[in-house]
């Protein structure tokens, strides 16, 4: 087992493309995630696994909120500016509301879910945060897919 081949396998894994928000002293913050999953329908949650070394790891943890925003095939711009680690503030002139938890649903995007932190368990270098889904919305359009270390059209839309 090396790292090189586990890689090559999740190369080869598809999926959806999310800006995982939250807030840092009322000011919103987010970063570019593609490990979130479905976890539990009754009461509804979802998880994000998230590097110790992202700034959003702290906040998160500390907040107990934060939003999964799903992105559609127009947002890859948003994709690659908030996995950037640098210091220009990705969320600069970009339009965004507050819904249930405060934490910022981004404008446009195909679907979000606005979670309360309700637990967090640590893997190696990241933290999975389990979030119970206190409001969620979604639209219509095609989403932005990753695979093989690059974003792409999976060429599908709702409807
Ligand atoms: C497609 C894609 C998916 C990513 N998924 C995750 C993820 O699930 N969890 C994570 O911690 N970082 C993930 N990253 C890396 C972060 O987006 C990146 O390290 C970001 O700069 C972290 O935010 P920060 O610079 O504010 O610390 C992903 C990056 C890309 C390009």
């Amino acid at each position: 087992m090396n790292a090189g081949d586990f890689r090559a396998v999740m190369r080869r894994f598809p999926t959806g493309v999310t800006i995982v928000t939250t807030l840092d002293e009322g000011h919103p913050k987010g970063f570019t995630a593609n490990a979130v999953a479905s976890v539990s329908l009754d009461p509804p949650m979802v998880l994000v696994c998230v590097n110790r070394q992202a700034r959003s790891h702290p906040l998160i943890a500390q907040t107990g909120k934060f939003c999964v925003n799903l992105l559609t095939l127009e947002q890859e711009a948003l994709a690659i500016r908030f996995a950037t680690h640098g210091e220009r503030d990705p969320f600069e002139t970009l339009t965004y509301r507050i819904h249930a938890t405060g934490a910022p649903v981004i404008d446009d995007v195909l679907g979000y879910l606005d979670c309360e932190l309700a637990e967090e368990h640590s893997a190696g270098t990241h933290t999975i945060f389990l979030g119970t889904v206190v409001a969620c919305g979604y639209r219509d359009g095609a989403p932005l897919g990753y695979f093989n270390a690059g974003y792409r059209d999976f060429g599908c839309r709702i409807p």
